[in-house]
């Protein structure tokens, strides 16, 4: 029994750690908050945060489920302090969160509202699923007028630069066929579905235009333009020790950020890198 304990508690520290080390990696810029902002986003979005929709499948869990640290990703929540949820304190800074991933001055342009928005309906595909069919949806209404409520030059992200096509086919592509030494192929477990941003092609050899254009739609998806740190892409075969995402379960191609090949795909994700030369 003891050992259990000590066990469960070895394993919380790990978690802290863990959760320490991926808070300083995205610190949010300073935000100063009305404590009546803070009361309005505990009482509108946190009960939408908690919400589960009777699973633990996408579109079904709740968003905090999967948005807290271990995903790496800017939509990091605080883990809640309790069942019922976050501490005002933590509620202050989970809104600092939040707000990056919002935009006053173009509302419906917002990342937290066309991640989960059916992509039929102009939402953007999420990996967590579909959790709103229409912009009619009571949900999507409600987080939209949260928005709204805020004056409009407020939370403006600064403009994604350009992901370029060409360098994709160039420089990206070729990655997902040419493994590492004792690995396979992404093509291997991405070729299809909703995360098959590394389709085989259809002759063998290459990709013909139309296969790499849904190749980079699904790959544009799993990327943050002009983030590199937060893109999904650039997380998941990267080596946990090297800042990478806590769990992948394919290869983890790249051990540090300092690999050649990470800071290709780095200047690329930054709109640094065009055309069709990789060296
Ligand atoms: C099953 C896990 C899961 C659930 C549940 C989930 N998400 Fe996600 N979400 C992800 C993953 C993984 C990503 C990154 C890949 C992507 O963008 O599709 C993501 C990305 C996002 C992003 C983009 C973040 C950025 O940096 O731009 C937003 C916004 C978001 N989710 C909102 C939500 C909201 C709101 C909910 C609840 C209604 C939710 N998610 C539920 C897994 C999940
Ligand atoms: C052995 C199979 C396998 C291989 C090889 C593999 N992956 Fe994965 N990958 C998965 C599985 C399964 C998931 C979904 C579960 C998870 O997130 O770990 C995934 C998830 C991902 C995601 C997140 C997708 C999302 O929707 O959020 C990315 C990005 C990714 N892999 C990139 C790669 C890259 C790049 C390679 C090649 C360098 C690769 N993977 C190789 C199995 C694999």
């Amino acid at each position: 029994m003891t050992r259990m304990i000590r066990a469960t508690a070895l394993l919380v520290a790990i978690f802290c750690l863990a959760l320490a080390s991926s808070m300083t990696a995205q610190q949010p810029p300073p935000a100063q908050f009305q404590q009546s902002e803070v009361d309005a986003y505990r009482k509108t979005l946190e009960p939408l945060f908690m919400l589960s929709r009777g699973g633990t499948a996408p579109g079904m869990a709740a968003c905090v489920m999967c948005h807290t640290w271990q995903t790496s990703l800017r939509f990091a929540l605080d883990t809640p302090a309790t069942d019922s949820g976050w501490t005002v304190e933590q509620s202050r800074k989970n809104l600092a969160v939040v707000t990056r991933l919002i935009n006053t001055k173009d509302p419906e342009s917002s990342r937290l509202l066309s991640k989960p928005l059916a992509p039929d309906a102009g939402g953007l595909g999420h990996t967590g699923g579909t959790f709103w069919r229409t912009k009619e949806d009571a949900q999507y209404q409600m987080v939209l007028k949260w928005i709204r409520s805020f004056p409009a030059d407020r939370f403006v992200p600064a403009p994604e630069p350009t992901v370029d096509f060409t360098f994709f086919r160039s420089c990206v592509q070729p990655i997902f066929q040419n493994p590492r030494e004792g690995h396979i192929r992404c093509s291997n477990c991405h070729n299809a579905g909703l995360i098959g941003f590394a389709p085989v092609p259809a002759d063998g050899k290459t990709w013909n235009d139309e296969e790499a254009k849904r190749a980079f739609g699904v790959i544009t998806r799993l990327i943050v333009p002009g983030d590199p740190e937060h893109s999904r892409f650039l997380l998941k075969p990267l080596h946990p020790e090297g800042g990478g995402s806590y769990a992948h379960n394919g290869v983890r191609r790249w051990a540090t950020r300092k690999d050649p090949e990470w800071q290709m795909l780095a200047g690329w994700v930054r709109g640094q890198r065009t055309g069709t030369s990789c060296s």
